[in-house]
């Protein structure tokens, strides 16, 4: 087929239909759009899913992040461990938080926070760590400091026999819709603390503790309307992972013989796949190729010294290389057969 011609093969595309679109009308018949039942609801299933004893459902994962940053109550200019290699939202809520986010780097095979090079200092109070695409971090090699899971693209995985979400203080979730559970928007913080959770659902509803306000805080609530199709998703969530681990497997066949790096998880961890991201030479000129012939390829994510925000921490190889080198390929459960053959015959006309 000319390439012009061929049908675009989408970056993402939600797993959402006749469910979300019944449950979507039940919410609107009900009247009650927000602050009703289904936050509850869907905070119940959440916490189910991953382990904990509560959950509390925000507006988005960079919200459910900077709430969980707050709730650690730290002094300002503490300072945070946060990997070079992230999206920035994991530095950007330290920051704004008045503490300071100390970059560390990431192992470039991983692409996830290297433990090896973790320095703890006199003011370091605890450690933002990431499960990068979906890949379990190697967390119990971390000092032993307050940790915050950023789970935003880990729902479903796991580290050994253990639940993604749940093996840190807390973790932050977000359900955009690249995640493999999605509200549109949306996001969640899991934790088996009561304070930590007490301070996540005041932060996320102006402060309030019952009639009184004792510290100020913001409206980051998730509406009844999200999170009724938040609940339907989580139901299905094993289907969602198993679709997902099918693609990634139909991936790994096609491109096993190419020079390029496939992404995978450490031996007996289960990855949550929220995006299928390998690592090939000349990276820009081979997402170009990818574009021009209609696949919605993109890079990775960001090297945050390479962002003006972060450019005074100094350098950092592991995220460099992860940056110049990372490339996600198109990623949903609708991809069929003859997608996966286009994009990799696409991929391999570049290596
Ligand atoms: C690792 C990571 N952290 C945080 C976020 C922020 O989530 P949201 O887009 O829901 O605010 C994302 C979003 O892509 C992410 O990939």
């Amino acid at each position: 087929m000319v390439p012009e011609e061929a049908a675009r093969i989408r970056l993402a595309w939600p797993d959402v239909g006749r469910e979300e679109l019944d449950v979507i009308a039940e919410v609107i018949e009900s009247g009650m759009l927000t602050m009703g039942v289904r936050v509850p609801e869907f905070e119940a299933e959440l916490a189910r899913v991953c382990e904990t004893r509560h959950a509390v459902a925000v507006s988005s994962g960079t919200a459910a992040l900077h709430l969980a940053v707050l709730a650690l109550g730290l002094e300002p200019g503490d300072e945070v461990i946060v990997p070079a290699y992230t999206f920035p939202a994991t530095a950007n809520v330290v920051a704004l938080s008045g503490l300071k986010p100390v970059l560390v780097d990431v192992d470039p095979a991983t692409m996830n926070l290297d433990p090896a090079q973790v320095e703890v200092g006199p003011r370091t109070r605890a450690i933002l760590a990431v499960h990068l695409f979906g890949r379990p971090a190697r967390l119990e090699e971390l000092p032993d400091l307050p940790l915050i899971e950023d789970a935003a693209g880990a729902l479903g995985a796991r580290r050994g026999g253990r639940v993604c979400g749940s093996l840190g203080l807390a973790a932050c979730l977000s359900f955009h819709p690249r995640k493999i559970v999605t509200t549109g928007e949306g996001g969640a913080v899991t934790t088996d603390d009561d304070r930590v959770a007490d301070a996540v659902r005041e932060l996320r509803h102006h402060g309030w503790r019952g009639d009184d306000m004792p510290s100020p805080g913001l409206n980051y609530r998730l509406a009844d309307l999200l999170c009724a199709i938040g609940t339907t998703q989580l139901r299905r969530l094993d289907t969602l992972l198993a679709a997902r681990t099918r693609i990634a497997a139909a991936y790994a066949e096609r491109l096993r013989d190419l020079p390029v790096v496939l992404p995978e998880a450490d031996e007996g961890d289960v990855h949550g796949w929220q995006a299928y991201v390998v690592q090939v030479d000349r990276r820009d000129d081979v997402l170009a190729a990818l574009r021009a012939e209609g696949i919605e390829a993109q890079i990775g994510t960001y090297a945050l010294p390479l962002l003006g925000a972060y450019s005074d921490q100094g350098f950092f190889s592991g995220a460099e290389y992860a940056y110049e080198h990372a490339l996600a390929l198109p990623f949903h459960t609708r991809l069929t057969e003859s997608e996966l053959d286009r994009v990799a015959e696409a991929l391999g006309r570049q290596l």
